[in-house]
């Protein structure tokens, strides 16, 4: 298997490139923000968008500098999108480090989260990047939307797998799939293409969601917290295809499991173990590699690139990705 590193090594001056970006557009002069933006700024994520929209540009004829403001843009985004989720999930671990919340509640979270919107939407108006802005500000759009359908569902613990897959296509797949466009747009690619690769992106996305959700039902350290989707009342695919496969009264049962002992540890890990039981973690892991392969598939077009492989291997790394 080919590791992380085999993956950004290729683009070792390119990401220095796009992380000085980043921290450039996190200065400030407000003593608190710059203390909550210095801890931010160490404890970084894998930086897999910004990988991707690199790629992307490489297949598409080469990096500009507009796809390194389009890679700190989405990862900017990205960061904010992060604070403010820990905050709605009630989360108090974010990449092995207590989350902005735990540390400084959710009133500054709310704000730092706004600030870094912010700034990438400045960092793109002061460079004219304005094709680059409304890929990704549409794609800013619709995580809300997912993130606010994910809430109404869990209301109702009513989600269908259909339900489900519109949800991790808004709230995760779009901005992954605004990182496949946007590297192609800032290469020059035509719009036929950049839509192409907006899809691969959705694809891909979808994948990384359900490997998310799978993830959560394990015991590995992924530097967030375990078993907080159902505790969360988050229906996720391995737990929907259990509950599609019980009859009406054991599937009533669970439901109200969810609903009233979701605060229960003990009880949450009675459901995962029922899930894993049920054959939801091969089911999701099927669908999971399957969009993958179709992603795979889009991108045969690209075969004979010289930056095809990495972009592949990428691709492999987000469903084989421990954390
Ligand atoms: C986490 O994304 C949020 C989801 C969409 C599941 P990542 O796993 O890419 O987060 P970091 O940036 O590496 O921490
Ligand atoms: C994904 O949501 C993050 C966003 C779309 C903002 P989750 O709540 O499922 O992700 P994690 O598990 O907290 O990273
Ligand atoms: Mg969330
Ligand atoms: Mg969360």
């Amino acid at each position: 298997m080919i590791s992380f590193n085999d993956i950004k090594n290729p683009l070792t001056k390119d990401l220095e490139l796009f992380e000085s970006l980043f921290r450039q557009s996190m200065k400030t002069d407000v003593p608190l923000l710059d203390t909550v933006m210095s801890y931010i700024v160490k404890r970084k994520g894998k930086q897999i968008r910004p990988l991707f929209v690199m790629y992307s540009a490489k297949l598409n004829g080469g990096i500009t500098e507009s796809t390194y403001r389009g890679a700190a843009l989405v990862e900017l985004l990205h960061t904010a999108t992060l604070v403010h989720d820990d905050v709605v999930d009630d989360s108090d671990q974010r990449r092995g480090f207590f989350s902005i919340n735990a540390l400084w509640k959710n009133k500054i979270a709310v704000l730092v989260g706004d600030f870094l919107l912010s700034k990438g939407l400045l960092l793109s108006i002061d460079n004219n990047d304005f094709a680059l802005l409304k890929i990704v500000s549409s794609a800013v759009r619709e995580m809300s939307e997912g993130e606010l359908l994910q809430i109404e569902k869990a209301r109702r613990l009513d989600i269908t797998e259909e339900i489900y897959y519109d949800v991790i296509r808004k709230k995760t797949a779009s901005l992954i799939a605004s990182c496949c466009s946007v590297g192609a747009a800032s290469a020059g690619a035509n719009a036929e293409v950049i839509e192409k690769f907006r899809l691969i992106g959705e694809k891909i996305g979808m994948a990384f969601q359900i490997k998310d959700d799978l993830l959560d039902f394990g015991d590995a350290d992924i530097g967030k917290p375990h078993g907080i989707d159902i505790k969360e009342k988050k229906m996720t695919l391995p737990l929907i295809y259990m509950l599609n496969n019980l009859d009406k009264s054991s599937k009533r049962k669970v439901i109200n499991t969810i609903k009233q002992d979701h605060d229960n540890p003990k009880k949450v890990d009675e459901i995962i173990k029922m899930v894993i039981n049920s054959g939801g973690i091969e089911y999701a892991s099927k669908k999971m590699i399957k969009l993958k392969d179709e992603a795979t598939e889009l991108l045969q077009d690209f075969k004979t690139h010289e930056n095809y492989i990495h972009f592949q291997s990428l691709i492999d790394f987000i469903i084989e990705r421990e954390k």
